[in-house]
């Protein structure tokens, strides 16, 4: 009796924080197809500061914008006007024209045990000029004849209460079987036991790989290689390291996220920081606070989830950036922004997907990016033989162990440097997580370089750092 109790205590407390994180990465999953098309924005009043809260707007509307998405990335309003526009990931979609920008995430609704993805319509969004001074909401929907027959997107199996409850009952263990499975199976990378890991819940290491809600979307091939990329790229280093250039360091140090998802934070923030250094002789290295974006940005979903194009890039020019020491990481959801509005801020700007847009990415372009600006954060798919990884050149090795605690997941990371392996000749990516220094090696892992290894090389997000005063 008690016992039957308390279980429906654990299951009522499960389920509300199911309900609080399944804010996700936002469960919508539309693709480039869905959004491609016509547009009207019906957009409230202007004048405001970035502090408008938009999350319930319904109107009144002042104006309208009418925006026609064009492949592949030219956005022209009612007017004539050419601007441009990317999907973020499978999420929602920005447009920037006529010196605005407009941001939502594409409408999800919860129904009942599911949530059901709109993507001919918007949640309410961020409409503001390109400096920032005045800032509007504004809801969106698709003008095309059938949009409001669109293709719903239920989203169900790994997301339904019951799954996330059993998720609860796992808990992490070294299968030295699949350890040793992984390693005879090809030598190239290295598998070991990680004690430290060992009796986590499934939950925590879901929330390392990307967020318990994040998935996969229909990725991008990356793009076809111009002549000119490959023979910019033809030009580069064969081996190139943030980490030792000449001797020197420009890479912030490994940090450790925890059970919580906000690797995508992590890796954005690491990006600001690297390049700070770089563009400041390292005379600058401020250390930037994951929590502020955990608990203040509306640009993601906290410990659930969300994407660097938003936050390295997106947050840091409309809001900016707090200092660690404003916000020390805790690694949970605090509930509220505990940023003192009095923190400074440091911004970026020009963020963009390496390419112009979501899509546009590959593997030489990522290569000069990296080389001329500083580090790229991507996203890519993690699966189970990947928590294993203690050193050498990752690839999926196809095997799954005893604890499957991966459905593919969508993890951030920051890519610091690339090489070529001097005896195998495999070429590799070297990559920055933020899984602590006990993992791989040192706290950074090799990946398979120039073949998409785990979509790898589809995603990656760059910004311009403003260097702080
Ligand atoms: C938005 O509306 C919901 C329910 O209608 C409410 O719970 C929530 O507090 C509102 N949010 C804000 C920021 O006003
Ligand atoms: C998202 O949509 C794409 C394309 O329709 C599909 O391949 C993919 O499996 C979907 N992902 C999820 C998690 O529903
Ligand atoms: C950058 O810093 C290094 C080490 O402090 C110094 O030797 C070098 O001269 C600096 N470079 C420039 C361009 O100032």
């Amino acid at each position: 009796m008690a016992a039957a109790a308390k279980t429906t205590m654990i299951s009522l407390i499960l389920f509300v924080s199911f309900y609080a994180s399944v804010l996700a990465d936002t469960p919508a999953n539309c693709t480039f197809e869905d959004i491609k098309g016509k547009w009207v924005f019906s957009v409230g009043s202007g004048g405001n500061s970035h502090s408008v809260d938009c999350n319930n707007f319904t109107g009144p509307f002042k104006s309208q914008l009418e925006v026609t998405l064009q492949y592949p990335d030219v956005a022209v309003d009612q007017y004539g006007n050419i601007g441009f526009w990317t999907i973020i990931y499978n999420q929602g979609f920005e447009v920037v024209v006529s010196g605005r920008k407009y941001f939502a995430f594409s409408k999800f609704e919860k129904q009942g045990k599911e949530v059901v993805s709109y993507c001919h319509e918007l949640m309410p969004g961020w409409a503001h000029d390109s400096l920032g001074h005045d800032w509007a909401c504004y809801m969106g929907k698709k003008a095309s004849a059938r949009w409001d027959s669109g293709r719903k997107v239920s989203y169900e199996s790994s997301h339904t209460l019951s799954n996330i409850l059993k998720f609860e009952s796992d808990t992490f263990y070294n299968d030295m079987n699949f350890i040793d499975r992984i390693n005879s199976a090809q030598s190239s990378w290295k598998a070991a036991a990680y004690p430290h890991l060992e009796g986590l819940r499934r939950e925590h290491l879901l929330g390392m790989a990307g967020g318990p809600a994040s998935r996969v979307a229909a990725r991008p091939s990356p793009a076809p290689v111009t002549r000119e990329v490959y023979e910019a790229a033809a030009k580069l280093p064969d081996n190139f390291d943030w980490r030792n250039v000449d001797g020197v360091n420009y890479v912030s140090p490994i940090r450790n996220q925890g059970a919580c998802g906000s690797c995508y934070s992590f890796a954005a923030l690491a990006m600001d920081e690297a390049r700070i250094r770089i563009m400041t002789n390292n005379t600058k290295t401020p250390v930037f606070s994951p929590q502020d974006i955990v608990d203040c940005s509306e640009y993601s979903q906290g410990c659930a989830g969300g994407f660097p194009y938003l936050i390295g890039g997106k947050y840091a020019e409309d809001f900016g950036l707090a200092l660690e020491a404003d916000n020390p990481y805790k690694g949970k959801d605090q509930g509220t922004c505990g940023t003192s509005s009095s923190a400074t801020r440091h911004y970026a700007t020009k963020y963009r997907y390496v390419g112009g847009y979501y899509g546009a990415c590959n593997e030489p372009l990522m290569r000069l990016r990296l080389y001329e600006d500083g580090p790229v954060a991507i996203g890519f798919e993690v699966l189970t033989d990947f928590m294993q990884y203690k050193g050498g050149i990752y690839h999926h090795t196809g095997l799954t162990g005893g604890f499957k605690p991966f459905e593919l997941t969508n993890h951030a990371v920051l890519v610091v440097g690339y090489g070529v392996d001097s005896t195998t000749g495999e070429k590799y990516w070297i990559t920055k997580n933020s899984w602590g220094e006990k993992w791989g090696e040192n706290g950074f892992f090799r990946i398979r370089r120039g073949t998409d290894e785990c979509a790898f090389e589809s995603m990656a997000v760059e910004s311009t750092p403003i260097i702080p005063l």
